[in-house]
């Protein structure tokens, strides 16, 4: 029995070293050394290699490696294989810490401080309690909610959207399509946590904007296609949206004179809101893999049925 890894090989390094000390009964391969392949029961992968069923006739259990897992064609992958998605505590902490200070970024007006510092320009704008403004996340799974949480300390009036209905203290939750609108209306400082699908591909498009409220802000932290470029372009030009934190973007990287780059109403990050962390991402692989062989639930496993 082995486990291969086939992603950033720097974290890579890190993953063999715990596996060493964590699980020495598991060797433990980092691609393109695979060892014998036909002992390869556990694969963690950004992108899975193809032809992993034949390739890898044992395989027991695949990992991606990241919290997302669109960035490979699930369809492909052996219909009985578990998938199950990194939900582990380090990639949490670091969307809370990165949507948070997003968030208050724009609640405190940061992108126009920079462009005035630029021109040399001391002027105050009117500071607003963090109780008068109204912050909607769509997407209330393991990040959302973890974002949610923190925003609640800092005393937001707080919003959220799901697919199913859910309830959290403290957060005015809202559910499918038809509740989207009422949610965007009363928003001051919208967050996207969604995971991509055929149905939130392109979700934050101009008829998205037009439901918030002029003057409204966007942080954008889910996936590069979730968003239409040219939609957030008008709405800043026309002064519809104030301001937008950007930290994905279709294509990764984006390509050089992309108008995003020296946008002044735009900060941008190159897709880095929150990494997978290997000390954390083990101990959660480890467990799942004894829960596997326990016959007990995994932690992340993907609802392969609804694509996330
Ligand atoms: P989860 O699977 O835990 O949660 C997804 C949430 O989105 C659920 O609340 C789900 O609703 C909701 N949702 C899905 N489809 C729809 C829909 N059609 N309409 C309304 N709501 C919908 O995901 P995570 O919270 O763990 O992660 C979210 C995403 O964050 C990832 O998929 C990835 O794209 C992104 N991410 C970005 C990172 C970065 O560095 N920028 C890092 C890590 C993740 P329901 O509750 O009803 O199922
Ligand atoms: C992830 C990411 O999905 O880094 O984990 O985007």
């Amino acid at each position: 029995m082995s486990f291969l890894y086939k992603a950033d090989p720097v974290r890579g390094a890190e993953w063999a070293r715990l596996f060493a000390a964590k699980a020495p009964d598991i060797p433990f391969h980092i691609w393109p050394d695979t060892g014998k392949a036909d002992r390869v029961r556990y694969l963690a992968a950004w992108v899975p290699p193809p032809d992993m069923a034949r390739q890898f006739p044992n395989l027991e259990l695949f990992f991606s490696t990241g919290a997302g897992i669109d960035q490979f064609d699930l369809a492909a992958l052996p219909p009985e294989l578990p998938v199950v998605r990194m939900a582990e505590p380090g990639v949490v902490a670091g969307m809370v810490e990165y949507a948070t200070m997003a968030v208050l970024a724009l609640h405190r007006d940061l992108p126009a401080y920079i462009r005035q510092q630029r021109e040399g320009l001391w002027a105050a704008h009117r500071v607003y309690p963090a109780s008068k403004r109204r912050v909607s996340v769509l997407g209330l799974g393991v990040l959302g909610c973890a974002v949610l949480g923190q925003l609640r300390t800092l005393g937001f009036q707080l919003a959220g959207w799901s697919r199913t209905r859910r309830q959290l203290d403290g957060v005015a939750c809202y559910a499918g399509q038809e509740e989207l609108p009422a949610m965007l209306a009363s928003t001051d400082i919208l967050v996207c946590l969604l995971p991509l699908t055929p149905e939130t591909r392109g979700i934050l498009d101009s008829t998205l904007f037009q439901h918030l409220p002029r003057g409204a802000s966007l942080v954008h932290v889910g996936r590069g296609a979730h968003l239409d470029h040219q939609a957030l372009l008008n709405a800043l030009e026309t002064g519809w949206l104030s301001g937008a934190v950007v930290d994905v973007t279709e294509p990764e990287p984006l390509p050089t004179g992309h108008p995003f780059w020296a946008h002044p109403k735009i900060l941008l990050t190159p897709h880095i809101a929150s990494m997978t962390q290997p000390e954390t991402a083990v101990e959660q692989v480890l467990d799942n893999i004894r829960r596997h062989e326990a016959g007990e639930p995994l932690i992340g496993l993907v609802d392969r049925s609804r694509g996330y």
